[in-house]
């Protein structure tokens, strides 16, 4: 099609003339065919072009086919501008159509366009030779005009008919001139003969042809009958044509009747009714075949109810029932508030009757009909799965002249197609019913999505309120379908990234709306700035994310797998709801490696990696010490450490107590033993490697239970080398690794230049005078033992 209007564009910008003769069309958009009575034209044309014009033309001129003219003249067109589909029906009894013979028919037209502004006239003819003989009378209801003709030979003058002939002979035969005369007949009344060319000034057409008479009269003349046939209306038009050659009156009775009937919807079927009898001068006959067809064509018969057309004779009318939907119709979405569709049905009925002298009578019927506005409307579907955490809503039955245009996602617009900057998509489901489908999908954490949560149900709702702006084409005509989905999810509790490092581990998280819903504990305490002070956490809280480092040995890390090479340290964040207390953990264990090290476990565990290259002689090995119990030895050894772990009150420790303190000491001493055998030399500069867990008494439940110990908190430990000490044993002393917050060293310590006799005191002993005493007696006799080491 474009093609073919490139053509024509190019030859009038060169030709600057407004109508320009083209005469060159494609064949895909101009159709010419002949059928049983008429030319039928049909073209298609772009929406936006104005609607095409014809004129007919003949030897004596060129003639815009109007709508008068064609009522007058036998041409009927309908425009589906929408649809960009014109057609035109031309009689072969048309006033500008070539006739010969009544057997070879050419019409010449001009078919004009309007292209860019411009029109453009296309030159066309068509030559038809009917494929059927015509009838003794053929009778056409165009959808603007009757149309009759007749055989023009005289045959008999029928007996039946004699009263009508006889009546319709008196006033013809006083006014009869040679010339042919019309008397027009109104519900038994006639009417004053006219001449032709009166009756011609009066919108009625009469022609001679080789063989026939013709008459035709558009619809709704002042002196056609309307009346009605077994409830179907009808317009009937009768004329008696007269002509007196010398004693001879020949007249021909003219009589054409149609089906008004407008058409009518029921159940899903375009009805249209005609009687079988129509007019007692038309079909005082038995009707001996109906056969239906669409666009001026027949269809056979187990076509015709393949399609599902029913012909029905009731009440001695003919039913005609179309499926709405059926083929050969054209459909059209239309918006009125709704979305709607219409179907419109070109329908083709012939109806062929025979009268007592059997004589055909052929009736052509052409009727528009078209469904009332039918609801058509489309839905959404929520297939939204919850695992998927996104939204999926199928938009479908979008009608295949509806086009998704734009989404609104709560209030924000999209056209469509999307582009790539969200994390919505949309895609497009064509059906092979003629409908087509949107699949939306929009996943919760999207920004444009709503959420929000809801207390009762502990769950977050993600809500999405969607209105898509779906156009009707070719017109645009935009048409806003609503949908609302909505999903509840559990919030997950906000989890912690963490990675390892040398001196502890770091904690990561990054914020989310919901996460205000939870809180952060270590243990069971509440994480918070003053926490992390006071346990010496680094943390940091901005907007975007919590950063949390935990230096190793702080509070809340436990230890495992120890060895000389080193040892698993584990932390553990706990998230908690507020309301329903649901916790979920994050758990990060790292390998970490020390020279030296103290653990005083919550379970009364002492654990040590201490370095004894200078406690031990020159000779002498780390293997081959022991604690102040000498068959407590070490459980790994290399050439410079050796690790020792055992129950706190067991190999030989020294407990003290204190107010609020209870400490447990042990010493790593070389093992005199191994001087036997390996000579050692012994020196004074000997390095005494001492080490001491001090547990608050608070935070004791069982404080020297044979079989148990509990604190709530590890104990705080330390390993002092006399060698490292300047001020001896009795100094401050260093606390290796040990970043917990210190014990108050004043009440554990010695006052400086004090040195009180060490006293040895053994676990069970001192764990029989607490029991005896119980344990208000210990606070009662506040004891206070100081000892040194
Ligand atoms: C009819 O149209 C054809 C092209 O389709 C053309 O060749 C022919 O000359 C035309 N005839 C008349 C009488 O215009
Ligand atoms: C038949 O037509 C008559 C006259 O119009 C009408 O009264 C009657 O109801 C019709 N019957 C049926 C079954 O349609
Ligand atoms: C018309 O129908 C009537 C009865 O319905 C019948 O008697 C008559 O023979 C039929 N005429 C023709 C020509 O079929
Ligand atoms: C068209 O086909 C699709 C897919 O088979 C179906 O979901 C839809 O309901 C059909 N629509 C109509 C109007 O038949
Ligand atoms: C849907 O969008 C159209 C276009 O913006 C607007 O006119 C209409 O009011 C919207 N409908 C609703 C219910 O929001
Ligand atoms: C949509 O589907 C989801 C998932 O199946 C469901 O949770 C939700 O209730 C559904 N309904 C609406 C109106 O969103
Ligand atoms: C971190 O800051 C956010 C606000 O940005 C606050 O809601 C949250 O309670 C803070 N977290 C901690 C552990 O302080
Ligand atoms: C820690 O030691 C235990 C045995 O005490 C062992 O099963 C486990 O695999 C060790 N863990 C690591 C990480 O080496």
């Amino acid at each position: 099609m474009a093609f073919g209007f490139f053509l024509c564009v190019i030859l009038l910008l060169s030709v600057w003339d407004n109508t320009t003769k083209c005469d060159y069309i494609p064949n895909e958009v101009l159709h010419m065919e002949c059928r049983d009575g008429f030319f039928m034209i049909a073209f298609e044309f772009p929406f936006t072009g104005n609607e095409p014009r014809f004129d007919a033309v003949d030897d004596t001129g060129v003639y815009p086919i109007t709508n008068q003219y064609a009522t007058e003249c036998g041409y009927s067109v309908s425009v589906l501008p929408l649809l960009g589909y014109v057609e035109l029906r031309a009689s072969y009894f048309s006033c500008h159509t070539n006739n010969k013979d009544d057997k070879v028919f050419t019409f010449n037209f001009n078919l004009i366009v309007t292209h860019e502004g411009k029109e453009v006239t296309y030159a066309l003819n068509k030559t038809c030779s009917p494929t059927l003989p015509w009838s003794p009378r053929e009778i056409t209801c165009e959808v603007n005009y009757m149309e009759v003709s007749v055989r023009n030979e005289v045959t008999c003058p029928c007996t039946s008919k004699r009263d009508d002939w006889n009546a319709a002979l008196n006033p013809a035969y006083a006014l009869a001139a040679s010339d042919w005369q019309v008397m027009l007949h109104r519900d038994g009344e006639q009417l004053m003969p006219i001449s032709l060319y009166e009756a011609r000034k009066q919108g009625y057409v009469f022609q001679l042809t080789d063989g026939r008479l013709v008459f035709r009269t558009p619809y709704g003349q002042p002196d056609s009958l309307s009346t009605e046939v077994n409830g179907v209306p009808v317009e009937v038009i009768h004329a008696t044509l007269f002509s007196r050659q010398n004693w001879v009156v020949i007249m021909v009775d003219l009589v054409a009747a149609c089906s008004m009937y407008e058409g009518s919807y029921d159940s899903g079927y375009m009805i249209w009714k005609t009687p079988e009898v129509l007019h007692p001068l038309v079909s005082g006959l038995n009707v001996t075949q109906v056969n239906v067809g669409v666009k001026g064509e027949l269809v056979a018969q187990p076509v015709a109810e393949g399609r599902g057309y029913i012909v029905e004779l009731q009440n001695s009318t003919v039913q005609i029932s179309i499926p709405y939907n059926a083929e050969g119709g054209y459909r059209k979405s239309f918006v009125s508030g709704h979305l709607y569709e219409f179907y419109i049905f070109d329908l083709y009925l012939e109806q062929i009757s025979v009268d007592e002298d059997n004589v055909d009578t052929r009736i052509r019927f052409h009727k528009t009909l078209a469904t009332p506005l039918l609801p058509r409307p489309v839905f959404t579907e929520n297939r939204t799965v919850l695992e998927e955490r996104t939204f999926t809503i199928y938009l479908g039955d979008v009608p295949e002249d509806v086009e998704l245009a734009s989404v609104y996602l709560n209030g924000q617009e999209f056209t469509v197609p999307f582009t790539n900057a969200g994390s919505h998509t949309l895609s497009k489901v064509v059906h092979p019913n003629n409908t087509h489908g949107y699949t939306l999908k929009v996943p919760f954490d999207d920004p444009v999505v709503i959420q929000q949560w809801s207390k009762e149900h502990e769950e977050t709702q993600h809500r999405l309120d969607i209105n898509y702006t779906l156009t009707v084409l070719p017109e645009n005509e935009p048409y806003y379908h609503l949908a609302s989905v909505m999903a509840l999810t559990d919030v997950p509790p906000p989890a912690f990234e963490a990675i390892c490092s040398e001196s502890g581990i770091s904690f990561k998280l990054d914020h989310r709306p919901f996460d205000y819903l939870w809180e952060i504990r270590i243990g069971s305490d509440l994480l918070t700035s003053e926490l992390a002070a006071q346990r010496g956490y680094i943390m940091s809280n901005d907007s975007q994310s919590l950063l949390l480092n935990v230096p190793l040995f702080t509070h809340g890390y436990e230890y495992k797998n120890f060895t000389l090479k080193g040892f698993f340290g584990t932390f553990e964040i706990l998230v908690q709801d507020h309301e329903t207390e649901v916790q979920s953990s994050t758990v990060k264990t790292c390998p970490f490696s020390t020279t030296e090290l103290i653990v005083c476990s919550t379970d009364g565990r002492m654990t040590v990696v201490a370095d004894l290259s200078l406690a031990v002689p020159s000779g002498g090995v780390p293997a081959q010490t022991n604690l102040l119990d000498e068959y407590c030895g070490p459980q790994e050894a290399d050439d410079t450490r050796a690790l020792f772990s055992f129950p706190l009150n067991s190999c030989g420790s020294i407990v003290k107590l204190s107010n609020e303190y209870v400490t447990y000491a042990n010493e790593i001493f070389f093992s005199k033993k191994g001087t036997l055998k390996n000579p050692v030399h012994w020196s004074n500069d000997i390095d005494r490697v001492i080490m001491r867990c001090t547990y608050r008494l608070d935070g004791l439940h069982r404080l020297f239970s044979l079989h148990r110990f509990e604190s709530d908190t590890a104990g705080v430990g330390r390993i002092v080398h006399s060698a490292h000490s300047t001020e001896g044993l009795s100094g401050p002393t260093i606390e290796p690794t040990v970043w917990q917050t210190p014990v108050p060293t004043t009440r554990l310590s010695p006052r400086p230049g004090y040195h009180p006799p060490a006293q040895y005191i053994k676990v069970p002993s001192f764990l029989n005078s607490i029991s005896k005493k119980g344990a208000t007696g210990l606070s009662q006799t506040k004891v206070t033992l100081y000892f040194g080491l």
